[in-house]
């Protein structure tokens, strides 16, 4: 059996019992809930301290002849958008092996934190861009930016940069796609998780890794 869900004709529940549930996504976000790789966003501040953003809400595309971009949607309300406008440049860095400081960098949020180092991680300079980069994280793609656009009745942009600079550990080399996957320890996230049909909600999200067995070769 398929269900439907209109965005703008919401269940009976969400505009009751639901009405206060959903702060910062759509009540839509959290029927889909399909899961988002995660990364974090390094820039500087205007105080030349470091800023971290814990993200899942873009991916690396690319042409043949031209570039390798990153696309990103960016909330903006955030010092990561406020620092990406000033420099016009951020680093993204994929996680690649267990270190617990990371998702604590969402704890460090003050303008006056360094939010590398109050997370128990090493800041490093990218090498091409005016940004730091977190040691611990084995892929880094340094950006610049391109242009952003708006997104009507949203506090988010879309933002396409060009990948201007990559720095990855060598075990990612592994042409064997399992291994790869394996060395990159991919960490996907979801969100609390609604069924508008039953009134069912978990009011819990979570991160969790992709398993390399389940792939297969095409
Ligand atoms: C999986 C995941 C979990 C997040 N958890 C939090 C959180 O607990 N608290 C929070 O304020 N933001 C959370 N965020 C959103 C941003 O990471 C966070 O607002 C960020 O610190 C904003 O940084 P900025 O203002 O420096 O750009 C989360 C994002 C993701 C992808």
């Amino acid at each position: 059996m398929k269900c439907n869900f209109d965005p703008h004709t919401p269940p009976e529940i969400v505009n009751g019992a639901w009405k206060h549930a959903f702060p910062v996504f759509h009540w839509l976000y959290h029927v889909i809930n399909h899961p988002n790789f995660m990364f974090y966003i390094t820039t500087y501040k205007d105080n030349g301290k470091n800023n971290v953003c814990l993200h899942a809400w873009g991916f690396v595309n690319s042409d043949p002849n031209h570039a390798t971009y990153f696309i990103l949607s960016l909330n903006k309300t955030g010092h990561t958008y406020q620092n990406v406008q000033r420099e016009g440049v951020f680093c993204i860095n994929y996680q690649t092996q267990e270190t617990p400081g990371l998702a604590k960098t969402v704890h460090h949020n003050a303008y006056a934190d360094d939010e590398i180092g109050a997370a128990g991680l090493t800041a490093e300079p990218c090498v091409s861009i005016h940004a730091p980069r977190i040691r611990e994280c084995g892929l880094h793609l340094e950006c610049t930016v391109l242009w952003e656009k708006e997104i009507p009745q949203s506090s988010h942009v879309v933002l396409v940069s060009r990948i201007k600079y990559v720095t990855l550990e060598e075990a990612l080399l592994n042409t064997d796609y399992r291994e790869k996957l394996r060395a990159f320890g991919t960490h996907l996230c979801y969100t609390q998780q609604i069924n508008p049909l039953t009134g069912e909600m978990n009011a819990v999200g979570g991160e969790g890794r992709l398993d390399p067995a389940l792939f297969e070769d095409w």
